[in-house]
């Protein structure tokens, strides 16, 4: 058994200990905001955060994970102290942004973009292109993921004042 705090409640799962976290979240434990893309760490839309870090889930097996606390898109709000069915200030500016195309990789760039921004709340253009050069966009959103990411930064700085 592996134990872990998922979006802020403790889960237990039996599985194989080199199991990905992405197939525990999508197939055991029904959290399918987190996407597969390529399964080998190369495009980002996998990311999720595991103890406050962007991480790949494709690539995590599950067994390194006794203890930690993990966060997907479904638990971001939660995360940052909002209540269940409240927007992440980072989801309300990705839909002022109107960010999305298909949507598929999104859930990705936004947990990287939460990231990027507790680490930097203020990112410059260079902090974002480098903040988020892996986390790939085949319909090519990518200005409007800078937009949103900008907006933000702003949005949380407001909420902070
Ligand atoms: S599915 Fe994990 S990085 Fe592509
Ligand atoms: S919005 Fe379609 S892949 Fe990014």
């Amino acid at each position: 058994m592996i134990n872990f705090t998922l979006n802020e409640k403790a889960v237990e799962v039996d599985v194989p200990a080199d199991t990905p976290l992405l197939w525990v979240l999508r197939d055991e434990l029904g959290m399918t905001g987190t996407k597969f893309g390529c399964g080998i760490a190369q495009c980002g839309a996998c990311t999720v955060h595991v103890d406050g870090q962007a991480r790949r889930s494709c690539i995590t097996p599950v067994s390194t994970l006794d203890g930690a606390y993990v966060t997907t898109i479904e638990g971001l709000a939660m995360s940052a102290g909002m209540d269940q069915g409240e927007l992440h200030p980072i989801q309300s500016a990705w839909i002022e942004a109107q960010a999305p195309q298909c949507g598929y990789c999104q859930s990705g760039q936004i947990m990287q973009a939460a990231a990027l921004l507790a680490e930097s709340p203020e990112p410059t253009d260079e902090e974002i292109s480098a903040g988020m050069v892996g986390n790939l966009c085949r319909c090519m959103a990518y200005v409007r993921i800078r937009k949103a990411i900008k907006l933000a930064a702003a949005l949380q700085l407001e909420g902070a004042e």
